[in-house]
């Protein structure tokens, strides 16, 4: 049965590229934890070569390990791209991913920019530091348009191909002491839209996705899941369903809410007055910034 990647992995012969070349490869980047190792494990679980990227050498030879461990993901090649995020200029992105493009066996058909950070102290954003914001900026709008750049070549010569990058549901509805992070997240969708639109302008199949998830649970944002916070290998799962085509849609739409309850909660916050929607934001950032002090030790009063 074909799966919703099917396109992608140019199986059915309707493509420029011969089968005979092995699996295309997908990249994914932040995919040493949370939602990006997931990427990792499923599309390597649906026949995709993998370029695995992450800061640490030594956590992406785990991810790689387990990806081969599994039965649905053997015999597939993983490729690793060890590079830092929040740099600029990022030189050792740009050479690396450039050798990679340069590559003729590299057949990239997906690009997941799933990497972003976030501060988890909720600070006031006077007392933050020029670096800290720096560094959000880099890497989650930098890091990413980068990425593309250097890709999107690559992904227009193995058409159809897809480019997917992950913002926040926190973009349409900004939480407070996040006001870094909820920009880069703007940035993001906006970027996105804008690719999408280049690519239907120049008749290119490649599919331009922006992606928003709410909570989930991973290395920013720790907890217990629950129906409107699912596990990351949940979200992923869904994020890969929301790509499948139909004959009614043939390409996946620019902008998807994955998760179900998180899509109905959105589709409801449309409805609300601002000033509702904003009471809302502000009190899940309080909520969220206590639960942070009280593990830290902190005394709210003082901070
Ligand atoms: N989780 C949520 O609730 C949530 C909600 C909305 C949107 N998102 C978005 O979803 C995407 C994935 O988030 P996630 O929660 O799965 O992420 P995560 O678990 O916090 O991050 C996992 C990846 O990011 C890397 N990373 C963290 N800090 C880094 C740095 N300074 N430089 C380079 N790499 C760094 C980690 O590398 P190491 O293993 O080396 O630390 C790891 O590969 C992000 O774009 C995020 O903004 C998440």
């Amino acid at each position: 049965m074909s799966h919703p990647l099917q396109r992608y992995l140019h199986a059915n012969g309707s493509t420029t590229s011969s089968r005979s070349s092995g699996a295309p490869y997908a990249l994914v980047t932040g995919s040493t934890g949370g939602m990006g190792e997931e990427w990792a494990y499923q599309l390597a679980g649906l026949g995709f070569n993998v370029i695995i990227q992450g800061r640490n050498r030594s956590k992406l030879e785990v991810v790689k390990k387990e990806i081969l461990s599994r039965p649905a993901s053997k015999g597939v090649d993983v490729k690793l791209l060890v590079t830092e995020a929040t740099i600029w200029p990022n030189e050792p992105l740009t050479q690396g991913l450039t050798a990679l493009m340069n590559d003729s066996s590299v057949r990239l058909t997906i690009v997941v920019n799933n990497l972003g950070i976030n501060s988890v102290s909720y600070p006031r954003f006077e007392t933050e530091t020029r670096e800290d914001v720096a560094s959000i900026i880099i890497a989650n709008s930098m890091f990413p348009a980068e990425v593309t750049r250097l890709t999107l070549g690559k992904l227009k010569q193995h058409q159809p191909s897809l480019l997917v990058t992950i913002t926040s549901m926190a973009w349409t509805n900004p939480p407070p002491y996040l006001s870094p992070y909820c920009g880069t997240k703007g940035f993001d969708v906006s970027f996105s839209r804008s690719l999408y639109n280049e690519m239907w302008a120049e008749k290119q199949k490649v599919d331009v996705v922006c992606m928003a998830p709410g909570q989930v649970v991973s290395g920013m944002h720790e907890g217990e899941p629950g129906i409107m916070v699912p596990t990351s290998e949940a979200w992923v799962r869904a994020a890969i369903t929301s790509l499948r085509s139909t004959w009614w849609t043939p390409r996946p739409a620019p902008f998807i809410y994955p998760w179900g309850p998180q899509r109905w909660s959105q589709a409801i916050a449309d409805w609300l007055p601002s000033s509702f929607s904003s009471w809302i934001a502000i009190q899940m950032a309080l909520s969220l910034r206590e639960k942070y002090w009280k593990k830290m030790g902190i005394d709210g009063v003082q901070s």
